[in-house]
């Protein structure tokens, strides 16, 4: 029995092809996606649509959730005129309703038909939101595998692939199809095998793709020119493999600054994105003490 758990695609065709590829070639049982099929790229149409066509399940991340609220505008008034979620916008109209409407009845999670022994969330049975880290304690991990009707627990949510043996069960985070943050721009996703005593393994897949030819999707569909500062720092994302929107929000509301471009250039003259979580903290911080004094 294998099966495969693919997430976190990220509007990403050029990524998803590559890994419908090569799970072509691998002899897989089930296919199941893990959510954030959407958001954070230009090509989510063409994403949910191929998703679709391949009949492969999916559970609803939170980028799902966010895409729903802006395009049945149930935000924050202002968010839906402000220069700042132009991205979000953006990729809520090339969605369009009817995929909005499909992406809104995922599940939160999936048992998968074959082996329902493998449960597939996106972050963890509790939140969409709540990622699972190489720093999540063990308290929490036991806790996501206490249901003795589970033995594997697939997730993703966070882009950085992970595995943890635990007295009641594997749980693997996936990692990331479109948008890795673990310094490998590969697309990335997992094939779980069953073995005939029913004990499971896992091989954390690596896969080439065209990702300058995706660069090139960013600047051709119009994301990169409409969403600013947003797309511009996801564009950042692709190129790097590492976290650059999430840190730039956080230096802009330590430094008490407006998150714009002028400021953006500011921080990548200073932002090193080779660091680690901890560092980068750390180094945001130190960051905007000086911003703040100078
Ligand atoms: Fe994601
Ligand atoms: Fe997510």
């Amino acid at each position: 029995m294998r099966i495969a758990v693919l997430a976190d695609i990220h509007s990403n065709l050029r990524a998803l092809d590559a890994v419908v590829d090569d799970i072509a070639t691998r002899g897989v049982d089930e296919v199941v996606v893990g959510g954030d099929i959407v958001g954070r790229g230009p090509q989510g149409a063409a994403v949910v649509d191929r998703v679709r066509e391949l009949g492969w399940p999916s559970v609803r991340g939170n980028h799902e959730d966010y895409l729903v609220a802006f395009s049945r505008e149930e935000v924050d008034p202002d968010w839906l005129v402000s220069d700042h979620w132009n991205a979000s916008r953006w990729m809520a109209a090339e969605l369009g309703t009817e995929r909005v409407d499909h992406v809104a009845g995922l599940p939160m999670e999936h048992r998968c038909v074959k082996a329902p022994e493998l449960l597939v969330v996106h972050g963890t049975q509790s939140s969409n939101t709540e990622g699972v880290y190489a720093w999540t304690e063990n308290e929490r991990l036991d806790e996501l595998v206490s249901d003795p009707g589970i033995d594997v627990l697939a997730c993703a949510h966070t882009h950085r692939p992970l595995t943890f043996e635990r007295p009641g069960g594997l749980i693997v985070n996936v990692g990331s199809v479109g948008l890795p943050f673990n310094a490998d721009w590969r697309a990335q996703y997992a094939l779980f095998d069953r073995d005939a005593f029913g004990g499971w393994s896992v091989e954390l897949r690596k896969v080439a793709y065209d990702r300058e030819r995706f660069l090139q999707d960013y600047e051709e569909t119009g994301f990169l020119a409409a969403g600013g500062v947003t797309s511009a720092l996801l564009y950042k994302e692709v190129e790097h493999a590492r976290p650059f929107l999430v840190p730039f929000l956080k230096w802009a509301e330590i430094t008490e600054v407006e998150p714009n471009e002028e400021h953006m250039k500011l921080f990548l003259e200073r932002f090193d994105p080779t660091l680690s979580m901890k560092e980068l903290w750390s180094q945001l911080q130190g960051i905007a003490r000086k911003e703040r004094l100078g």
